[in-house]
C-alpha cells in the first residue's frame, strides 16, 4: 500500500499539512490489499505514531476485542485512519488537516475497493458521509453513498471510558458481515 501511495505522492514524508510537524511516523495502514471490508478510524495515537502502525495502543486492543467477539480476524480487514499522521495531544484533526491528507483515503479505498466499509467514530462517519452525525441515533446503521456501504459505528475508544458499551459496540460489529452480502 506504502508503494502504491507513493506513487501519487511520498506519503511517509508527506509535507501536505502541518502535523507533519509533530509526527514520528505515517501511519498509512495495515492489512491485505484485497481486503473485503475496511475499517476507518480517527487519526493515529502515541504508540501508534511509534510504531507506524494503527490502532496499537489502548483503542486498538478494544478494536481487537470486537473483532474477535464479532468473529471476524483482523488480519482480513484493512485498517486506517482519517489522518496519518498524529494530531497533538490527540484532539481531533482540523478539517483542513482532513482535506489535505483525503487524496490518500481515497486512493486507499480505490485500489482496495472494499465491499463495505466501517466508519469508527464521528470524525470518521463525519468525513466519509460529508453530514453531521449524531452517533447514539446512528451507530449500527448501514448507509450507502457514492457506490460504497458504509456501517456507522462508535470509535473503540468509546469502550475504554465507558466500558457498558461494549454489548452495543459488539451488535454493532456483527452488522459488519451483512455489509459483504450483495
Ligand atoms: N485511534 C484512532 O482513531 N486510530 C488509531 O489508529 C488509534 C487510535
Ligand atoms: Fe500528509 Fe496526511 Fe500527514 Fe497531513 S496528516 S502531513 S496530509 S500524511
Amino acid at each position: 500500500m506504502v508503494q502504491i501511495l507513493n506513487k501519487i505522492d511520498d506519503v511517509l514524508h508527506c509535507p501536505r499539512c502541518d502535523l507533519k510537524l509533530s509526527r514520528t511516523n505515517v501511519v498509512v495502514g495495515s492489512g491485505p490489499i484485497n481486503a473485503k471490508i475496511m475499517l476507518i478510524g480517527e487519526a493515529p495515537g502515541k504508540n501508534e505514531d511509534k510504531q507506524g502502525q494503527p490502532f496499537v495502543g489502548a483503542a486498538g486492543r478494544n478494536l481487537n476485542e470486537l473483532l474477535e467477539e464479532a468473529g471476524i480476524d483482523r488480519k482480513d480487514v484493512y485498517i486506517t485512519n482519517i489522518v496519518k499522521c498524529r494530531p497533538p495531544e490527540n484532539r481531533p484533526p482540523f478539517d483542513y488537516e482532513v482535506e489535505a491528507c483525503h487524496p490518500y483515503l481515497q486512493k486507499q479505498i480505490e485500489v482496495i475497493g472494499p465491499k463495505g466499509i466501517v466508519l469508527l467514530g464521528k470524525t470518521a462517519a463525519e468525513t466519509m458521509l460529508g453530514r453531521k452525525v449524531e452517533m447514539g441515533k446512528e451507530h449500527g446503521t448501514v448507509v450507502e453513498k457514492d457506490g460504497h456501504r458504509y456501517l456507522i459505528t462508535y470509535h473503540p475508544a468509546a469502550m475504554i471510558y465507558k466500558r457498558t458499551l461494549k454489548d452495543t459496540l459488539v451488535e454493532d460489529y456483527k452488522k459488519i458481515s451483512a455489509l459483504l452480502a450483495e
